[in-house]
């Protein structure tokens, strides 16, 4: 597993985006798997600056979102797909028509099945990762199967507390999610996590120390060849679980 040491935030969006730029160039259908949550926010902003500069285009790119707030309306101020319109696509040139989020309203059970076919047919060239507190990656949970392919999870308590940071209250913040499972996010043929902050460090030296366990779902990566870990010097003290 490559380690990249940035500086702040800015750093890592920057050193990402030019890596997605390398994949968007090397692909005349460029498939990316993309995220939401803090950790990426730069990346797509340095994105959405290299499109304005005319040094990117979007016009071929398809994406693939990891995950989706159960119960919330894509016009939710929280959902991912709200995010994912704010940050990156109504600001660059991809066809509306090569965006796809799973859908966390309407027959879920269903919508996620099918989300999966589309994820086995279209393999990503990259993936974009966070990770949680306790070590999720996309919503798999702690105790995820690593075999899981999309579904619908209930989300640990403590990730409700992390993301209740986004909504007024903890109440608000929903108790379940679809999401992409831990095989479909393996398939992509790489894989660039980014994380930052003391309250990754535990996850992060988990991630990169800690034995192979479900307990920890993103020690899964451990037998990716070719993932690469962006981290700060805060998210890669050897902290102990809080
Ligand atoms: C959420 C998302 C994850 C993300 C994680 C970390 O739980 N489902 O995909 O990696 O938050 O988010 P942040 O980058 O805001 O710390």
């Amino acid at each position: 597993m490559k380690v990249t040491i940035i500086n702040n935030q800015d750093e890592a969006g920057a050193y990402v985006a030019n890596i997605i730029k390398d994949v968007i160039k090397d692909s005349k259908r460029p498939v990316l798997g993309l995220a939401t949550g803090s950790s990426p926010v730069s990346t797509y902003k340095h994105l959405v600056e290299m499109y304005q500069n005319n040094e990117l285009d979007f016009k071929d790119v398809t994406t693939y979102n990891l995950d989706e707030y159960y119960g919330i309306d894509p016009n939710h101020s929280q959902s991912y797909y709200y995010f994912m319109n704010q940050h990156l696509f109504s600001q660059v040139n991809i066809d509306p028509s090569n965006i796809h989020m799973p859908s966390g309203i309407g027959d879920v059970a269903l919508k996620s099945q099918e989300y999966n076919q589309q994820l086995n047919t279209d393999k990503r060239d990259l993936q974009i990762l966070g990770i949680g507190s306790n070590g999720h990656i996309a919503f798999n949970e702690p105790g995820t199967l690593f075999e899981q392919e999309t579904h619908v999870i209930t989300l640990d308590l403590k990730t409700r507390e992390d993301n209740s940071r986004f909504f007024n209250t903890l109440d608000e913040v929903p108790t379940q999610a679809i999401t992409m499972g831990l095989a479909n996010i393996m398939d992509s043929k790489k894989i660039i996590l980014i994380a930052s902050g003391e309250s990754k460090a535990w996850a992060i030296n988990q991630l990169l120390n800690g034995p192979k366990s479900i307990d920890v779902p993103a020690t899964i990566l451990q037998d990716h060849p070719d993932v690469e870990i962006v981290i700060d010097q805060q998210a890669n003290k050897k902290a102990q679980w809080k």
